[in-house]
Parts: structure tokens; C-alpha cells; sequence
């Protein structure tokens, strides 16, 4: 994965991932149009991002809202030093995703069954055995394999889920070789108490700088998630333009964190995102208006 921002001597710098095109658009009723899409990622793009995850590489008919992943991946803009991710849940999606360029790729199973099943149509081992070939063909292209565990706190359909639960997936998605491990709270349901027991499970297998957070804000205690997991060591948090977002087979899961919020947070405390604010603002004013209009 790439460094975090370059900041002067002394300031702690986060690197915010921007996961609005994918984790948002995969949401929206409306399909989005390709081209508003790439000028989405575009504006992005323009804010100073290094990462942001473009498209999904799953199938059209579990979410047609990513139907067009191999053009909107083809087709982005980078801009200066931007590495555009997708996220892809087998060996099928990983060969059309490096085909079409992308930088980075995101696998994604659950710390619970039954979301894995609704969610991929597998169990959770079942996932990772699919992720192997993934791994395997991101090697051979040189690019990054990021692992999201998606109910990390709590699931749609079992409830609150044990932080030993989370250790165990950690560690299958750490022997297989990911850089990079996103924990996922998908309902957006967390408190900070649970975050933190949470991500001690997590640290019992691995570094604090393997770890990446992904906070919903359906409890609107996204931020507040942030700093526990901050104060355990993670620098890598997701968010979404405008807090879009959610996922079609978590019911009641609703959007991201949203980045302007998490970007202000950082700034508030000296903290390097960046991200140009001010731009993020208008890109934000333009995707308001494109969910308004869907
Ligand atoms: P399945 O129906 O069990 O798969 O779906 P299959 O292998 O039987 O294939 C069925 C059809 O899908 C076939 O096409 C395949 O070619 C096609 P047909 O012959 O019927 O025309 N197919 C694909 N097409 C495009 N790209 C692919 C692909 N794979 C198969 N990669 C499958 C299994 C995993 C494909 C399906 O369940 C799926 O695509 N699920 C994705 C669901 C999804 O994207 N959910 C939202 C993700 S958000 C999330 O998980 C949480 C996260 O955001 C973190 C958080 O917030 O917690 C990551
Ligand atoms: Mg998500």
C-alpha cells in the first residue's frame, strides 16, 4: 500500500481512503451514468486522494449499480499519484479488474456467516478459499490485495459479534497475504467501547499498521469510532463523499462516514489528510445534487 502523506517532522498524518464511488454508488436506486461516475472519481481525484476505491468487480446481477466496473476502472482519471482500487469477490472479478487497470484490489468476506452467505452466496471459509487465486494473480501484476471484514461489530441478521470472531478472520486474511485489512463496522451501529475491544482482538494478530477503519454512521458515533481506533494505533480510515453509501444485502446499514466530517475532524487536530478541503467541499455540493436527482 502507499505511504502515508509526507508531513513535516513532528505531525502525525492519516491517509483517508475515499470509497464513495464504490461503497456509495453500489447504494444509490438510480444507476449512476458511467460518465458522471468518472467525473465523480475526477473531482475526486482533484482533492488529493492517493486512494480511492473506483468500482466493483462483482456480479452485475447482485448489483447492478457496478455493472460498468470495467469502463469506469479503463476510463478514470488518476490524476497525480492517485492509485484507484476495486473491489472484487473472486478469481472471475480479479482477472477483469487487473485487465482494466486498476492499482489495488479489495477482497471482502464477514466475521459473520450469514451475512456472507446473503452478501456472496458463500461461507466465510468458502470466501477465503476463493480470495487464493485473487492473491495469486495480484502478486503476478505487482498490485496491493487489501481485505475488508465486513460485520466487525455487529451484523444485520445475528446481532453483536464476538471480537474473538473478528481475530479469526484477521488471521486467514493475514496468512493469505494481504497488505492491508479494513475492519468494517457495516451497520454502523458501534460504539467506541466495542470498537476498542474490537481492535485489541485484531491487534492480537497482527500490527496496528496492517489495520485500515471502516465505520458506518448509522449511530452517528462514526467519528468518535475513529479516535478509539486511532488511540489503538490505526492511521488508514475509509469515508464517503457526502456520506453516501451502504450496502444492498445489510438492511438498516445506512451511509459511510462521511470525508468532509472525518477531513475537518483530522484538521481540527493538526492532523495531515491532504485533502484540499475546499475542493472536497464543491465535490461534495455536485454529488448532493446527483443523489438528489437519482
Ligand atoms: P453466485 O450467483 O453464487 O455466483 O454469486 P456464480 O459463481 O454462480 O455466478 C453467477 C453469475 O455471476 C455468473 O453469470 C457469473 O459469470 C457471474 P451468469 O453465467 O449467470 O451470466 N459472476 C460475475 N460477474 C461479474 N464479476 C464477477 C462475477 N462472479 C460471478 N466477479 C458472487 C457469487 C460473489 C459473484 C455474488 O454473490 C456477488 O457478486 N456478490 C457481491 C455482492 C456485493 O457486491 N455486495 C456489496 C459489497 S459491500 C460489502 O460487502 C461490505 C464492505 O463495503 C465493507 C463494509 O462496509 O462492511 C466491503
Ligand atoms: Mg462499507
Amino acid at each position: 500500500m502507499p505511504p502515508c502523506t509526507e508531513t513535516p517532522a513532528g505531525q502525525d498524518s492519516v491517509t483517508i481512503l475515499e470509497v464513495g464511488p464504490r461503497d456509495g454508488l453500489q447504494n444509490e436506486k438510480r444507476i449512476v451514468s458511467t460518465e458522471d461516475k468518472l467525473k465523480l472519481i475526477a473531482l475526486l481525484a482533484e482533492c488529493g486522494f492517493t486512494r480511492i476505491e473506483a468500482t466493483a468487480f462483482v456480479s452485475p446481477k447482485w448489483v447492478p449499480q457496478m455493472a460498468d466496473h470495467a469502463e469506469v476502472m479503463r476510463r478514470a482519471s488518476r490524476g497525480r499519484g492517485v492509485r484507484l482500487s476495486a473491489l472484487v469477490p473472486n478469481e472471475q472479478g480479479a482477472i477483469a479488474a487487473i485487465a482494466a487497470g486498476a492499482d489495488e484490489i479489495a477482497v471482502f468476506t464477514s466475521a459473520s456467516e450469514t451475512f456472507s452467505q446473503r452478501n456472496t452466496n458463500c461461507s466465510i471459509d468458502e470466501s477465503i478459499g476463493r480470495f487464493v487465486p485473487v492473491l495469486r494473480r495480484a502478486s503476478q501484476a505487482r498490485i496491493p490485495v487489501r481485505g475488508y471484514v465486513s460485520c466487525a461489530v455487529d451484523c444485520p441478521y445475528e446481532g453483536p459479534i464476538a471480537p474473538s470472531q473478528v481475530a479469526k478472520v484477521v488471521a486467514r486474511l493475514r496468512d493469505l497475504g494481504c497488505a492491508e485489512i479494513a475492519l468494517s463496522d457495516t451497520i454502523g451501529r458501534a460504539t467506541p467501547e466495542r470498537v476498542s475491544e474490537m481492535v485489541k482482538a485484531a491487534l492480537n494478530e497482527a500490527p496496528a499498521t496492517l489495520f485500515a477503519g471502516h465505520f458506518h454512521d448509522t449511530g452517528g458515533l462514526a467519528l468518535a469510532n475513529v479516535d478509539a481506533a486511532w488511540a489503538l494505533g490505526l492511521r488508514i480510515f475509509d469515508s464517503a463523499v457526502g456520506g453516501l453509501g451502504g450496502c444492498p444485502y445489510a438492511p438498516g446499514a445506512a451511509g459511510n462516514l462521511e470525508t468532509a466530517a472525518l477531513v475537518g475532524h483530522f484538521a481540527g487536530r493538526n492532523i495531515e489528510t491532504g485533502i484540499d478541503l475546499g475542493r472536497l467541499r464543491s465535490a461534495e455540493e455536485w454529488v448532493a445534487q446527483l443523489v438528489r436527482e437519482s
